[in-house]
């Protein structure tokens, strides 16, 4: 076989960094654990990307796969229906909160979030208000690589090679706790602010211009934010006395990934669209989907009336199988439950960690965390650039990999660690991620 650096342009990757080394090859998958070529075992602590939420090997979802292209394996849903993406419109509609019951398939999160910023453009345009364009949504959020995408996304590390973006995307502050300019130690006072930064942001752009605020429920970037107690309902209030859509961007943080099937469930608020994508399939075929309110759909119902997007492959028929049989999966052995059930173990397990003088806070929700690095526990002080490139890039990504975890050394924030686990977990996997942890941060420590 060719060498993986070769033909083989990866994602996000420094080429350079592999001229000297093998490119890590994953060939197999079972359960929470992962195969590389020469036959090592990796727990998958970030179910591949936040997707393979199911776990690894369900061969019934290959199957459902085989059957679907036996069958029929490619329609478009352009102005015809195939009788999978018909089924799982239905499915989703019966588990999203509220009158979310209309669903435009996209093929994977970044088109999902283009769609949706899309839609409520089209959609103040046809209710009289055709200035309400932009919109908000928080720093160092990642909303995906798209032109529209990459404008909500609020990390400008990976925007300005791609300057001038799509103009109207207008930043406020995420619900970083930890580090939070105000109200540190005051989590109701603290979200309550965070949520008016939106309103204060809405009013300095003119709220006849400003479309649609996207959050996540948990901020996956910059290290698993939850929000503080308060916050949706603040920014609910918000967006209805300003007439500005609510997108709950839940491309991770849907298909029980927070202990529900929808992030705005778990943190009860009601978004007018929900953005979703990675595990509605556990990855078995990739999907995305834009589910949108009913009054969202009106304004397009009229004779001529239509939504001026697509994608050839959104809502490939083979797809939709596999989210069915996947979301059966989900149904028949609880997985939602399961989560809800362990979530506390996690964080119980993860906590331990605290004792470590590198780690700051632990944060997160369901089985979606983020640990801070610190250099100093006490003072809160985090690493320079040289000391981040050290240890982040040189040391733990592939020190956590050797040692049998794979998961995500990240400092698009401040630098964190981050897990995902696929949502079979259990204690076991728990204590494995904890004891990896524990050894390779402790490595790290004394490198400093
Ligand atoms: C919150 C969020 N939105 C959008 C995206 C983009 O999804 P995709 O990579 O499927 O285009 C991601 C990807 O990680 C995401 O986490």
């Amino acid at each position: 076989m060719a060498n993986a650096t070769d033909h083989l342009w990866m994602h996000f990757t420094r080429m350079a960094s592999y001229s000297a080394g093998e490119v890590p090859t994953i060939v197999r998958g079972e359960g929470a654990y992962v195969w590389d070529a020469q036959g090592r075992r990796y727990l998958d602590g970030l179910a591949g990307l936040f997707v393979v939420n199911a776990g690894h090997g369900r061969t019934e979802l290959a199957e459902a796969a085989a059957k679907q292209a036996g069958e029929l394996a490619y329609f478009p849903l352009w102005s015809y229906a195939h009788p999978t993406a018909v089924e799982l419109a239905e499915r989703i509609s019966s588990l999203t909160p509220g009158d979310l019951n209309r669903v435009f398939f996209t093929t994977g999160g970044s088109e999902a979030v283009e769609a949706a910023w899309k839609l409520a453009r089209a959609y103040f345009k046809r209710v009289g208000k055709p200035t309400k364009h932009k919109v908000v949504s928080r720093y160092i959020a990642y909303h995906g690589t798209s032109m529209g995408a990459l404008s909500i996304t609020g990390l400008p590390g990976i925007k300005t090679d791609f300057e001038p973006l799509v103009p109207g995307g207008i930043k406020v502050p995420n619900t970083n706790f930890y580090r939070a300019p105000e109200h540190g130690d005051d989590p109701v006072a603290f979200g309550r602010w965070a949520a008016d930064e939106i309103a204060r942001a809405i009013e300095r752009e003119g709220p006849d211009t400003v479309a649609a605020v996207f959050l996540e429920p948990v901020q996956n970037s910059g290290g698993c934010f939850p929000p503080p107690p308060g916050y949706f309902e603040r920014v609910r209030e918000i967006c209805d006395a300003y007439d500005v859509l609510l997108v709950s961007d839940e491309v991770i943080c849907s298909w029980g990934r927070l202990g529900e099937y929808f992030g705005a469930v778990r943190y009860g608020y009601q978004p007018d669209i929900i953005t979703t994508a990675k595990g509605i399939t556990s990855g078995y075929a990739p999907l995305g989907a834009m589910i949108a309110s009913d009054r969202l759909m009106e304004p397009f119902l009229t004779e001529t009336g239509m939504f001026a997007h697509g994608v050839t492959f959104g809502g490939h028929p083979v797809s939709c199988a596999v989210a069915l049989a996947n979301l059966e999966v989900f149904a028949r052995e609880d997985l939602v439950g399961h989560v809800r059930a362990n979530e506390g173990a996690f964080r119980s397990t993860l906590e331990k960690l605290h004792d470590l003088p590198i780690v700051g806070d632990v944060r997160g929700d369901g089985y979606f965390y983020g640990i801070e690095l610190v250099k100093d526990k006490t003072t809160r002080e985090t690493f320079d650039e040289a000391e981040s490139e050290r240890l982040l890039r040189g040391f733990l990504s592939t020190a956590l990999f050797d040692a049998g975890l794979y998961c995500r050394a990240d400092d698009r924030g401040d630098p964190v660690v981050q897990l995902a686990p696929p949502l079979i977990a259990g204690q076991q996997q728990f204590d494995e991620i904890e004891q990896i942890l524990r050894t390779v941060l402790t490595e790290a420590w004394s490198r400093l």
